[in-house]
């Protein structure tokens, strides 16, 4: 079975339609998620300094430049060299207001301050791939890419996809599948990828899509495609997001300045978890237990939270459907 539905071609971070050309305000192929919360958040101010460390098709970094006309500074980092160049092009009428690096945001405590953004009001993390990254059929993202299973954000840096399924036992890809995408046949996919590869390699997204359509039971009324959870896996595994996800928010308590605000979209409940229970920790004082009469940790809360994590409107659901596992989560760095 081949799900018709575009939504599921793999979860994460896709923000944009790939059908979106010419969209609002001449986006091409492109549409940044909740990109007017996302601004509502940083409320970037005309004399600000901002940090898109996930700048993709610079969808949402266009808005905070716009919304910070007409002296605020942005810089951009995305680990793909490609979305670096793309960008690069897309933002050049705003001249020397934007820096861009290509760089992974678990780098940014030492990336941001070295472009001169050592103290910065804003920051926003919008996690996943990109639209242009899931076409590109080189890269393997995307379930009927044809080309070698790659799935790195950055392609000078790590293992690709293929050389994973290649060389893990069915043990280890079985912790894998289910630690990384809780798929619930974790061990029966596993062992087929083993299987299979014994008498012909499994190297092509398309490929490894049909042998876990093959695997698993597919329920009536499936929405999405059975492979969904095996390639977030995958990618996440790739890109070691889990890991770089707590890095960069680390980085944001010691780029920010007091007042900074930090605005964090996240596309499956293993990323929205992650930033949930950053914020919770960092805006909570001191933990010395309640028999201790006088405070002896010195913990002083760094962040407050914006409030409750937000979802995209109906209305924007209905015009771009990727962003309809986006969740919007804020904080406020507050003096230490
Ligand atoms: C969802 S897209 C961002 C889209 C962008 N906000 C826009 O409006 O066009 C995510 C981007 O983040 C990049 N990315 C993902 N993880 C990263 C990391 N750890 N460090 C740097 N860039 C990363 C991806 O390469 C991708 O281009």
């Amino acid at each position: 079975m081949r799900s018709k539905d575009p939504l599921d071609e793999t979860r994460g971070g896709i923000s944009a339609a790939g059908s979106s050309e010419g969209g609002a305000e001449g986006e091409v192929g492109h549409l940044p998620v909740m990109a007017g919360e996302v601004v509502e958040t940083l409320a970037p101010r005309s004399d600000s300094l901002q940090i898109d460390a996930t700048l993709g098709g610079a969808g949402h970094a266009v808005r905070i430049l716009e919304a910070s006309s007409p002296d605020g500074r942005l810089l951009g980092l995305d680990a793909d060299g490609a979305a670096i160049a793309r960008s690069a092009v897309r933002l050049a009428r705003f001249g020397d207001r934007v820096v861009l690096r290509q760089a992974n945001f678990s780098q940014l405590a030492e990336v941001a301050p070295a472009a001169g953004f050592g103290q910065v009001d804003g920051m926003l993390l919008d996690l996943g791939l990109s639209s242009f990254q899931l076409v590109d059929v080189e890269r393997g993202f995307g379930f009927r890419a044809g080309g070698r299973l790659d799935m790195r954000f950055d392609t000078s840096r790590g293992r690709p996809a293929a050389d994973l399924l290649a060389t893990m036992d069915a043990g280890e890809l079985a912790a894998l599948l289910r630690r990384y995408g809780e798929e619930p046949f974790a061990g029966r996919i596993a062992r087929t990828i083993v299987e299979t590869r014994h008498h012909s390699p499994v190297e092509t997204a398309e490929q490894l899509a049909a042998l876990v359509e093959r695997a698993v039971p597919t329920p009536r009324g499936r929405r999405t495609h059975p492979a969904t959870r095996v390639f977030q896996a995958l990618r996440i595994a790739v890109n070691d997001e889990l890991a770089s996800l707590e890095a960069g928010l680390a980085a944001s308590l010691t780029l920010l300045r007091p007042g900074g605000r930090l605005a964090v979209l996240s596309y499956h409940s293993l990323e929205d978890r992650i930033v949930k229970r950053f914020i919770a920790a960092e805006q909570r004082g001191c933990v010395c237990p309640p028999e201790v009469p006088i405070c002896v940790c010195g913990r002083r809360p760094n962040l407050r939270s914006l409030g409750k994590s937000r979802a995209a409107s109906l209305t924007e659901i209905a015009t771009n459907p990727r962003s309809r596992s986006a969740r919007l989560r804020g904080a406020e760095r507050i003096a230490a």
